[in-house]
Protein backbone atom coordinates (compact mmCIF):
# COMPACT_ATOMS: atom_id res chain seq x y z
CA UNK A 1 0.00 0.00 0.00
CA UNK A 2 0.86 3.58 -0.15
CA UNK A 3 1.11 6.12 2.39
CA UNK A 4 -2.69 6.99 1.91
CA UNK A 5 -4.14 4.10 0.12
CA UNK A 6 -4.52 0.51 0.80
CA UNK A 7 -4.60 -1.08 -2.32
CA UNK A 8 -2.48 -3.88 -3.56
CA UNK A 9 -0.29 -3.42 -7.21
CA UNK A 10 -2.48 -4.15 -9.78
CA UNK A 11 -5.99 -3.06 -7.64
CA UNK A 12 -6.19 0.06 -9.69
CA UNK A 13 -6.59 0.15 -13.21
CA UNK A 14 -4.28 2.56 -15.83
CA UNK A 15 -7.55 4.96 -16.15
CA UNK A 16 -8.90 6.53 -13.09
CA UNK A 17 -11.73 8.69 -12.63
CA UNK A 18 -11.64 11.32 -9.99
CA UNK A 19 -14.89 13.22 -8.53
CA UNK A 20 -13.81 15.12 -5.55
CA UNK A 21 -16.57 13.20 -3.25
CA UNK A 22 -15.69 10.09 -2.25
CA UNK A 23 -19.91 8.69 -2.39
CA UNK A 24 -19.40 9.99 -5.57
CA UNK A 25 -16.86 7.28 -6.44
CA UNK A 26 -19.07 5.05 -4.95
CA UNK A 27 -22.01 5.84 -6.65
CA UNK A 28 -20.22 6.04 -10.11
CA UNK A 29 -18.98 2.25 -9.53
CA UNK A 30 -22.59 1.05 -8.42
CA UNK A 31 -24.48 2.01 -11.17
CA UNK A 32 -21.64 2.45 -14.14
CA UNK A 33 -18.91 -0.49 -13.58
CA UNK A 34 -19.55 -4.19 -13.55
CA UNK A 35 -17.80 -6.01 -11.01
CA UNK A 36 -16.49 -3.58 -9.30
CA UNK A 37 -14.17 -4.08 -6.35
CA UNK A 38 -13.19 -1.67 -3.83
CA UNK A 39 -9.42 -0.71 -3.05
CA UNK A 40 -9.70 1.63 -0.42
CA UNK A 41 -11.97 2.96 2.66
CA UNK A 42 -8.61 4.92 4.16
CA UNK A 43 -9.94 8.10 5.26
CA UNK A 44 -13.29 7.47 3.50
CA UNK A 45 -11.72 8.23 0.37
CA UNK A 46 -13.53 5.22 -1.23
CA UNK A 47 -12.17 3.87 -4.56
CA UNK A 48 -13.44 1.11 -6.95
CA UNK A 49 -12.04 -0.45 -10.07
CA UNK A 50 -14.36 -2.46 -12.22
CA UNK A 51 -15.14 -2.97 -15.97
CA UNK A 52 -17.69 -0.09 -18.29
CA UNK A 53 -18.15 -1.51 -21.36
CA UNK A 54 -15.86 -4.72 -20.87
CA UNK A 55 -12.97 -2.27 -20.08
CA UNK A 56 -11.09 -1.84 -16.88
CA UNK A 57 -11.76 1.36 -15.22
CA UNK A 58 -10.76 2.93 -11.23
CA UNK A 59 -13.06 5.58 -9.67
CA UNK A 60 -12.08 7.23 -6.76
CA UNK A 61 -12.71 10.17 -4.52
CA UNK A 62 -9.74 13.23 -4.63
CA UNK A 63 -11.07 15.50 -1.73
CA UNK A 64 -11.47 18.87 -1.69
CA UNK A 65 -8.53 21.45 -3.03
CA UNK A 66 -5.79 20.81 -4.52
CA UNK A 67 -3.65 19.74 -1.42
CA UNK A 68 -5.58 16.61 -0.93
CA UNK A 69 -6.03 15.81 -4.74
CA UNK A 70 -1.82 15.92 -4.91
CA UNK A 71 -1.61 13.53 -2.09
CA UNK A 72 -3.74 11.40 -4.26
CA UNK A 73 -2.18 11.95 -7.75
CA UNK A 74 1.39 11.09 -6.65
CA UNK A 75 0.32 8.53 -5.11
CA UNK A 76 -1.71 6.94 -8.05
CA UNK A 77 1.08 7.58 -10.25
CA UNK A 78 4.02 6.81 -8.21
CA UNK A 79 2.58 3.64 -6.28
CA UNK A 80 0.00 2.37 -8.70
CA UNK A 81 1.55 3.28 -12.25
CA UNK A 82 -1.58 5.05 -13.34
CA UNK A 83 -1.68 6.63 -16.74
CA UNK A 84 -4.94 8.33 -17.26
CA UNK A 85 -7.08 10.61 -15.10
CA UNK A 86 -10.03 12.59 -15.33
CA UNK A 87 -11.67 14.46 -12.91
CA UNK A 88 -15.22 14.77 -13.13
CA UNK A 89 -16.18 18.00 -10.45
CA UNK A 90 -17.81 20.76 -10.02
CA UNK A 91 -17.52 24.78 -10.69
CA UNK A 92 -18.39 27.69 -10.58
CA UNK A 93 -19.40 29.93 -13.43
CA UNK A 94 -17.64 33.29 -14.09
CA UNK A 95 -19.54 34.55 -17.52
CA UNK A 96 -22.86 35.06 -17.89
CA UNK A 97 -22.38 32.75 -21.25
CA UNK A 98 -21.97 29.97 -18.68
CA UNK A 99 -24.88 28.97 -17.03
CA UNK A 100 -26.01 26.46 -14.32
CA UNK A 101 -25.80 22.73 -15.69
CA UNK A 102 -23.24 23.02 -18.74
CA UNK A 103 -20.26 21.41 -19.11
CA UNK A 104 -16.50 22.65 -19.20
CA UNK A 105 -13.89 20.88 -20.77
CA UNK A 106 -11.06 22.60 -18.81
CA UNK A 107 -8.23 23.27 -21.75
CA UNK A 108 -5.85 24.86 -19.75
CA UNK A 109 -6.13 25.83 -15.44
CA UNK A 110 -4.52 28.96 -14.19
CA UNK A 111 -4.03 29.21 -10.11
CA UNK A 112 -4.36 31.75 -6.80
CA UNK A 113 -2.62 28.44 -5.50
CA UNK A 114 1.27 29.16 -4.89
CA UNK A 115 2.65 25.54 -5.59
CA UNK A 116 4.26 26.26 -9.25
CA UNK A 117 5.65 29.70 -8.05
CA UNK A 118 7.83 27.04 -5.39
CA UNK A 119 9.29 25.69 -8.42
CA UNK A 120 9.23 28.01 -11.36
CA UNK A 121 9.81 31.27 -8.79
CA UNK A 122 9.30 34.76 -10.76
CA UNK A 123 8.48 32.35 -13.79
CA UNK A 124 5.29 31.25 -14.80
CA UNK A 125 4.21 27.48 -16.30
CA UNK A 126 0.81 26.87 -17.94
CA UNK A 127 -0.71 23.51 -16.89
CA UNK A 128 -3.00 22.23 -19.84
CA UNK A 129 -5.12 19.52 -20.65
CA UNK A 130 -3.77 16.13 -22.54
CA UNK A 131 -4.78 17.25 -25.97
CA UNK A 132 -5.79 13.29 -27.24
CA UNK A 133 -8.46 13.24 -23.75
CA UNK A 134 -9.54 16.97 -24.91
CA UNK A 135 -10.15 15.96 -28.51
CA UNK A 136 -12.21 12.73 -27.47
CA UNK A 137 -13.77 14.32 -25.03
CA UNK A 138 -14.58 16.72 -27.36
CA UNK A 139 -15.49 14.29 -30.33
CA UNK A 140 -18.16 12.31 -28.03
CA UNK A 141 -20.00 15.05 -26.85
CA UNK A 142 -20.27 16.22 -30.55
CA UNK A 143 -21.55 13.33 -31.63
CA UNK A 144 -24.19 12.41 -28.13
CA UNK A 145 -25.69 16.22 -28.82
CA UNK A 146 -24.18 16.63 -25.29
CA UNK A 147 -23.57 20.99 -25.33
CA UNK A 148 -19.78 21.69 -23.88
CA UNK A 149 -17.58 24.80 -23.29
CA UNK A 150 -13.87 24.46 -23.84
CA UNK A 151 -11.43 26.93 -22.36
CA UNK A 152 -9.59 27.68 -19.09
CA UNK A 153 -10.55 27.53 -15.89
CA UNK A 154 -9.33 28.66 -12.31
CA UNK A 155 -8.33 26.39 -9.80
CA UNK A 156 -8.84 28.41 -6.34
CA UNK A 157 -7.18 27.52 -3.14
CA UNK A 158 -10.30 29.16 -1.28
CA UNK A 159 -13.50 28.40 -1.60
CA UNK A 160 -15.08 31.37 0.40
CA UNK A 161 -13.32 34.53 -0.63
CA UNK A 162 -13.04 37.31 1.32
CA UNK A 163 -12.47 39.59 -1.11
CA UNK A 164 -15.35 39.64 -3.13
CA UNK A 165 -14.63 41.13 -5.93
CA UNK A 166 -11.33 39.06 -6.71
CA UNK A 167 -13.40 36.96 -9.61
CA UNK A 168 -13.91 39.36 -11.46
CA UNK A 169 -10.67 39.99 -12.63
CA UNK A 170 -10.23 36.54 -13.60
CA UNK A 171 -13.64 36.72 -15.50
CA UNK A 172 -12.21 39.76 -17.33
CA UNK A 173 -9.39 37.28 -19.10
CA UNK A 174 -11.86 35.37 -20.01
CA UNK A 175 -11.91 32.27 -17.51
CA UNK A 176 -14.71 30.34 -17.77
CA UNK A 177 -15.35 29.07 -14.06
CA UNK A 178 -13.90 28.05 -10.42
CA UNK A 179 -13.04 25.00 -8.96
CA UNK A 180 -10.35 24.02 -6.48
CA UNK A 181 -8.25 21.13 -7.88
CA UNK A 182 -7.27 21.20 -11.81
CA UNK A 183 -4.11 23.22 -12.08
CA UNK A 184 -2.24 20.80 -9.41
CA UNK A 185 -3.55 17.86 -11.48
CA UNK A 186 -2.32 19.47 -14.90
CA UNK A 187 1.01 20.26 -13.72
CA UNK A 188 1.88 16.88 -11.69
CA UNK A 189 0.62 14.81 -15.04
CA UNK A 190 2.68 17.03 -16.93
CA UNK A 191 5.87 16.29 -14.71
CA UNK A 192 4.89 12.27 -14.56
CA UNK A 193 4.24 12.11 -17.79
CA UNK A 194 0.35 11.15 -17.69
CA UNK A 195 -2.52 12.25 -19.46
CA UNK A 196 -4.92 13.96 -17.74
CA UNK A 197 -8.11 15.82 -18.13
CA UNK A 198 -10.96 17.59 -15.86
CA UNK A 199 -14.77 17.79 -17.38
CA UNK A 200 -16.69 19.70 -15.03
CA UNK A 201 -20.62 20.52 -14.23
CA UNK A 202 -21.42 24.23 -13.55
CA UNK A 203 -23.15 23.90 -10.25
CA UNK A 204 -23.53 28.01 -9.64
CA UNK A 205 -23.15 30.94 -11.04
CA UNK A 206 -21.29 34.34 -9.33
CA UNK A 207 -22.37 36.24 -12.28
CA UNK A 208 -26.48 35.10 -11.42
CA UNK A 209 -26.20 33.80 -7.93
CA UNK A 210 -27.83 30.87 -9.05
CA UNK A 211 -27.20 27.08 -8.31
CA UNK A 212 -28.79 23.97 -8.55
CA UNK A 213 -30.03 21.73 -6.45
CA UNK A 214 -28.57 18.41 -5.08
CA UNK A 215 -30.87 16.37 -6.81
CA UNK A 216 -30.97 18.20 -10.24
CA UNK A 217 -26.67 17.85 -9.79
CA UNK A 218 -26.79 14.11 -9.53
CA UNK A 219 -28.82 14.00 -12.78
CA UNK A 220 -26.14 17.09 -14.87
CA UNK A 221 -23.16 14.64 -13.11
CA UNK A 222 -24.47 11.66 -14.65
CA UNK A 223 -24.14 13.36 -18.32
CA UNK A 224 -20.78 14.33 -17.44
CA UNK A 225 -19.80 11.08 -16.11
CA UNK A 226 -20.78 9.77 -19.20
CA UNK A 227 -18.63 11.06 -21.31
CA UNK A 228 -15.63 10.58 -18.67
CA UNK A 229 -16.27 7.03 -18.85
CA UNK A 230 -16.81 6.90 -22.51
CA UNK A 231 -13.43 8.20 -23.16
N1 LIG B 1 -15.74 27.94 -5.94
C1 LIG B 1 -14.86 26.97 -5.89
N2 LIG B 1 -15.13 25.73 -6.25
C2 LIG B 1 -16.37 25.47 -6.69
C3 LIG B 1 -17.33 26.43 -6.77
C4 LIG B 1 -17.01 27.74 -6.38
O1 LIG B 1 -17.84 28.66 -6.44
N3 LIG B 1 -18.46 25.85 -7.21
C5 LIG B 1 -18.19 24.57 -7.40
N4 LIG B 1 -16.92 24.31 -7.09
Amino acid sequence: MSLHINAKPGDIAETILLPGDPLRAKFIAEKFLNHSQCFNEVRGMYGYTGFYKGKRVSVMGSGMGQASLGIYVNELIDDYRVKNIIRVGSCGSYQKEVNVRDIILAQSASTDAAHNKKIFKSMDFAPCANFNLLLKAHNYAQENNIAIKVGNILSSDTFYDYNQESWKLWADFGILAVEMESNLLYSIAALKKVNALSILTVSDSLVTGESTSAQERQCDFIQMMDIGLNI
